[in-house]
């Protein structure tokens, strides 16, 4: 899939000249800043393999784009600061909060020093760096967030409990900055897929069933940002979610119980 001309001259004169993408070596946020290079966006793009980051940084670089390529762990304060710090003199008017991972199994049986790097990368890191492009995105009076949600953050997901939380946080947080920085022309978005197929299965230690393939997922997701508040990609998911709208959620939870039974390795 990719953009259509007239959505990458709308990205790129609401919210260019620079966008971060989080998570940008693989999977969605490869997908993402794929898409974003064809925008014309410049990127700072980062992720913990700074092998893997050069190597896409010499892909999609071009004459008219420059790329950053910025090595750090999201799951340590220092990481966070670093990814800031590389921002200073660069306007940056997107960022993409993709960078996250999984892990799955009998609560208890995993380990706490994983499950709690888990809530750094995909919370605590992500709240940092909102807070701090917020402050510059309301001085520009411009600016895009999107939110890498998940269609498990809808209820509790017994055997992904811990995953599943982190996601319920980031799907609050979008929806309500959705709304409140709204008045200072900042779009924000939560994007909330279903099973894609990608790095995070194997991380997670998940069977990834009937799982979209990222190319499905990057231009759904830039084509919803400033015309809603949040995109559930791919018919499949779509259905789902819609479907089970009117069920309670502990009846969701259950359901999601006979799902996970068959995603999880254990
Ligand atoms: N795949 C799915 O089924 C699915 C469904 C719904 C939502 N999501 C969400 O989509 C986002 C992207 O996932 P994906 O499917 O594209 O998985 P992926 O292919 O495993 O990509 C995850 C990205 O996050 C980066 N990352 C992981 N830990 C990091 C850390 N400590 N510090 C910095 N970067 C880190 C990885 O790079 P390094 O390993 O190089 O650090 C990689 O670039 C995640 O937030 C995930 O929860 C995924």
């Amino acid at each position: 899939m990719k953009l259509s001309d007239s959505e990458k001259s709308r990205l790129k004169a609401t919210y260019g000249e620079w966008a971060i993408v989080t998570g940008a070596s693989s999977g969605i946020g490869l997908e993402l800043a794929t898409q974003l290079a064809e925008a014309k966006f410049n990127l700072v793009l980062t992720a913990r393999n700074e092998e893997r980051l050069l190597e896409i940084a010499r892909k999609l670089k071009t004459k008219s784009i420059q790329i950053k390529p910025v090595a750090a762990d999201l799951s340590v304060p220092e990481g966070v600061k670093q990814l800031i710090q590389s921002t200073k003199g660069l306007t940056i008017g997107l960022l993409i909060n993709n960078a996250g991972f999984g892990t799955s199994g009998p609560f208890g049986n995993t380990s706490l020093q994983n499950e709690v790097n888990m809530l750094r990368v995909n919370c605590e890191a992500v709240l940092s760096l909102t807070h701090y492009f917020t402050q510059q995105f309301k001085k520009q009076q411009r600016g895009g967030i999107v939110f890498l949600s998940s269609l498990v953050a809808f209820q509790g997901v017994p055997y992904a409990a811990n995953y599943a939380a982190t996601k319920a946080y980031i799907q609050s947080l979008a929806e309500a900055l959705a709304v409140e920085l709204t008045p200072f022309h900042i779009d924000v978005l939560a994007a909330s897929p279903g099973p894609v197929d990608s790095g995070f299965g194997n991380r997670a230690n998940m069977i990834m069933k009937n799982a979209l393939a990222p190319a499905k997922i990057g231009v759904p997701i830039l084509s919803a940002l400033g015309k809603q508040k949040n995109v559930v990609p791919g018919l499949l998911s779509k259905v789902l979610l819609y479907s089970l709208r009117t069920v309670p959620r502990f009846v969701k939870t259950k359901i999601l119980e006979q799902v996970m039974r068959g995603f999880t390795r254990h």
